[in-house]
């Protein structure tokens, strides 16, 4: 009967060793109910009294050894199946991560902000305005005439407009934001020193003008104020946009809400005026900058400021012209074309 329990390790041994995978089964064949093991020990009843307790120890024996060896096989196992996973699994920290893309912003949001950082570090505020407007505010409150050509149909865009005559609650998008300057002078008295960015509309349409652009308008009034002012302004914003040093000249002018009136150019910063064939100014030397002026005493006069009191500068800027000289794009429509490839330049 030793030689049959002997036996019977051996086998079970050797089932362990090659077939892992079936411990369980194993287990049953030769521990179970019905097992090899069970089916000698039932015949223990057979022994003698002396044989008996020695068989039994020793089948005691051979049973606790088929559960270690099926024990230690499990653990084996699992280890084999963790490391085949850390090796499949293995994360290579040395590698490079993946890279989300940043946009940024659009050089015509870049330069708004640039503007207004500037103009908020001389003190000024920034307000806005609606977009869509009344005639008032566009035109007669900024002295512009009834017959002005600006107010015909051709260019500007009307939302409700007479037909049989001019009138002043006609609605309108604004053509410029100075609208905005109008209602912020009603509500507010000098000292004034605002900006006011924002998106304007005028129906044009080619390589410099797109039907909506982007301005940025500017009022200070106050006592003593003069055209050297706005001089001055305007000649620190420049140097900071585009160099130490940009000079920049005003020549005569005409708008109706302000007098006199002037347009600002700057000292071409790619030839300094020194290049006849220069790809920026060619040649001119300077470059059309802005309109300005000293407010017309009218237009302070219709806000409830006066004007024997009270003096001001206005100018406004296209945003879009900016950049395009800042940059040296030649033609407005690739700012409005969201291609990536182009807005990624600046
Ligand atoms: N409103 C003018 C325009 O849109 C610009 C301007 C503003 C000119 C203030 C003079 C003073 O063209």
């Amino acid at each position: 009967m030793k030689n049959e329990l002997s036996q019977i390790l051996d086998e079970a041994s050797a089932e362990i060793k090659s077939h892992g995978a079936d411990l369980e089964q194993i287990r049953i064949k030769y521990l179970g109910k019905k097992g090899g093991l069970t089916d000698i020990l039932k015949k223990l009843g057979s022994l003698s009294a002396e044989e008996r307790p020695i068989i039994g120890a020793f089948a005691n024996e051979i049973k606790t050894k088929i559960e270690e060896l099926i024990s230690d096989k499990q653990k084996e196992l699992a280890k084999l199946i963790a490391d085949k996973k850390l090796i499949e699994e293995k994360i290579d920290v040395t590698l490079p991560s993946k890279q989300k893309e940043t946009g940024k912003r659009h050089p015509i949001s870049q330069i708004m902000l640039n503007l207004e950082e500037i103009f908020i570090g001389m003190g000024f505020d920034v307000v806005k305005g609606p977009e869509i407007e009344y005639a008032y505010y566009n035109f007669d409150a900024l002295n512009s005439p009834k017959n002005h050509p600006s107010r015909d149909i051709q260019d500007t865009f009307y939302i409700i407009k007479d037909e049989k005559e001019i009138r002043e609650d006609d609605v309108l998008l604004r053509c410029h934001t100075s609208s905005v300057q109008i209602r912020f002078m009603e509500n507010n008295k000098p000292p004034i020193r605002i900006i006011c960015p924002g998106r304007v509309f005028r129906l044009d349409h080619d390589s410099s003008h797109t039907p909506v652009f982007y301005q940025v308008e500017g009022l200070v009034v106050d006592k003593n104020i003069t055209l050297n002012d706005l001089k001055e302004t305007l000649e620190t914003v420049f140097n900071v946009l585009f160099g130490e040093g940009t000079e920049i000249r005003l020549r005569p002018h005409y708008f109706p809400f302000t007098e006199p009136s002037v347009e600002v150019d700057c000292k071409c910063f790619v030839c300094g005026g020194n290049d006849e064939n220069c790809s920026l100014c060619h040649g001119e030397g300077w470059l059309e900058m802005l309109g300005a002026g000293m407010v017309h005493p009218k237009v302070l006069a219709g806000c409830g400021i006066d004007p024997m009191v009270y003096t001001g500068f206005a100018f406004g800027m296209g945003i879009e012209r900016l950049s395009m000289v800042k940059y040296g794009i030649d033609d407005i429509r690739n700012l409005y074309e969201n291609d990536i490839r182009f807005l990624r330049q600046f």
